[in-house]
């Protein structure tokens, strides 16, 4: 399966869920890319961190044509995963029409709701060539019992764009982890960070279906 994770707004979480995704995949035995298509390099960085031995392989390709080498460089693996670039228009599209399924972290805020619109145009566009192109909504920095974090699937209903159920709470083990150029299952393998990134991966199995 190759999961883009796209939304032109900075700071949603994509190199987050990224990396995390990835080692969850990589933890179920899975071989898995990682393909760092944003130009400012934060996968690449966070492998860079990394002390003890990679648990899935990081390329860095930040360049238009992930979607014409994917085949090339993905050869091999289980599962890619896309971090994608914001803003950048070409690189985006290019991460989407790489992908079978598109990821779409939103924060549970209303200028993350607005600034979505972006990423669906493109997926929408895609579709022309790609007819077969899944997407989601996942609500990342979601603030345990706020009225903004439970109506947030409700204002994401106006898009044509499901939203996964599986969500990610604000917690800072996932900056503590980063930081180390871990995962969160390496710091805390029981724990609530874990256990949500593994309900993303679950539910997105099966979404793709
Ligand atoms: N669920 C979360 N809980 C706490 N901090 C988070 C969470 N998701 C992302 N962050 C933090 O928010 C910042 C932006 O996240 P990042 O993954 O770099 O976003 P993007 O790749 O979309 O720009 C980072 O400092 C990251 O550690
Ligand atoms: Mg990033």
């Amino acid at each position: 399966m190759i999961i883009g994770l796209l939304n032109q707004k900075g700071g949603v979480g994509k190199t987050t869920l990224s990396v995390n995704l990835a080692a969850s995949l990589a933890r179920s035995g899975a071989r898995v890319l990682l393909i760092d298509a944003d130009p400012q390099g934060s996968s690449l960085d966070w492998a860079a961190a990394r002390e003890g031995e990679p648990l899935f392989s990081v390329v860095g390709l930040p360049r238009p044509t992930v979607h014409k080498e994917i085949g090339q460089i993905g050869y091999g693996y289980d599962h890619i995963i896309i971090d994608g670039p914001p803003r950048v228009t070409d690189l985006a599209r290019s991460a989407i029409m790489a992908a079978d399924v598109v990821l779409i972290p939103v924060q549970p805020s209303p200028y993350d709701i607005w600034a979505a619109d972006e990423v669906v145009k493109l997926i929408d566009e895609a579709r022309i060539y790609k007819t077969g192109l899944k997407s989601a909504f996942v609500v990342n920095r979601k603030i345990a019992n706020t009225a903004i974090g439970r109506d947030v699937g409700e204002a994401l209903a106006a898009y044509p764009v499901p939203v996964l159920k599986a969500s990610i709470t604000q917690r800072v083990i996932f900056a503590e982890a980063a930081a180390q150029g871990m995962a969160v299952h390496e710091v805390d393998a029981g724990g609530p960070a874990a256990a949500e990134i593994e309900a993303v991966i679950a539910e997105l199995m099966e979404f793709v279906q």
